[in-house]
């Protein structure tokens, strides 16, 4: 694991999204592991002032996203699809049919986990995987008590979890979706390059244990550790206890 310290989230933002810039270039059919979350809104606001500045070509690349909630309806502004699509999707070029996320509204849940995970493997795996920490140290949503080699699965999610995410939902927590379909922590691990992004105070507490502590299951992120090619940008709020 490589650590990068930043003095706020602005800066951690554009080396972040200057390393995604980076790798569509080098390799205009990349297949790209995005993360969702208020520390990405800046991430992609970042990308797609770059994306428009140098033009960058993102037609033949193809997206897999982390996760997404389990039975909110196609259009809702609450899924994490219209969060892609109003954040990154509309304001590049990537082709629709090419950015994929879990469908949270399978009928059978398990068997659409399978078909994503199979749909990652015939894409050749993910080149770069962009990923923030929950508070419960949560990579996607791999809550606590993830096996570390686990794959993507529906999931129950943390009360803290429904608490930390209810500001997207207008602060009501009632609103938030009970489970989620997630890459498993394991699909995480394969993917050749992770960068983990986390910004503010509020997250200095969870990262300290996840990048020094020991790897447990009860904080997924601490998976990363394994990684060989891990990178962790933060700001100095959020390395604040590092
Ligand atoms: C959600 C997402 C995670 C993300 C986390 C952090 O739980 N499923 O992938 O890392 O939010 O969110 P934020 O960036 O809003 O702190």
């Amino acid at each position: 694991m490589k650590i990068m310290v930043r003095a706020d989230d602005g800066q951690v933002a554009s080396v972040a999204a200057r390393l995604i810039a980076e790798q569509v270039k080098a390799r205009p059919g990349s297949v790209l592991g995005l993360a969702t979350g208020r520390t990405m809104e800046r991430v992609y606001a970042e990308l797609v002032a770059i994306a428009r500045a140098e033009a960058i070509d993102f037609s033949r690349c193809r997206s897999f996203n982390l996760d997404e909630y389990v039975g909110l309806p196609a259009g809702s502004v609450h899924s994490y699809r219209a969060y892609m699509e109003a954040h990154l999707f509309r304001h590049i070029d990537i082709r629709p049919e090419n950015t994929m996320l879990p469908d949270g509204m399978a009928a059978d849940l398990e068997s659409e986990a399978a078909r994503y995970d199979a749909a990652i493997r015939e894409a050749g795996g993910i080149d770069l995987q962009l990923a923030g920490i929950g508070e419960t140290g949560h990579i996607g949503f791999n809550e606590p008590l993830s096996p570390l080699a686990s794959r993507t699965r529906a999931i129950t999610l943390a009360p803290g979890t429904r608490r930390q995410n209810a500001g997207l939902f207008g602060g009501d927590v009632d609103a938030v979706p009970r489970r989620a379909l997630t890459m498993g922590v394991g699909v995480i691990l394969e993917a050749r390059q992770v960068v983990l992004v986390a910004t503010g105070a509020a997250k200095a507490a969870i990262l300290a244990r996840a990048v020094e502590g020991p790897v447990t299951s009860m904080i997924s992120a601490s998976a990363l550790q394994f990684h060989a090619n891990c990178l962790v940008i933060a700001d100095e709020p959020a390395a604040a206890q590092l």
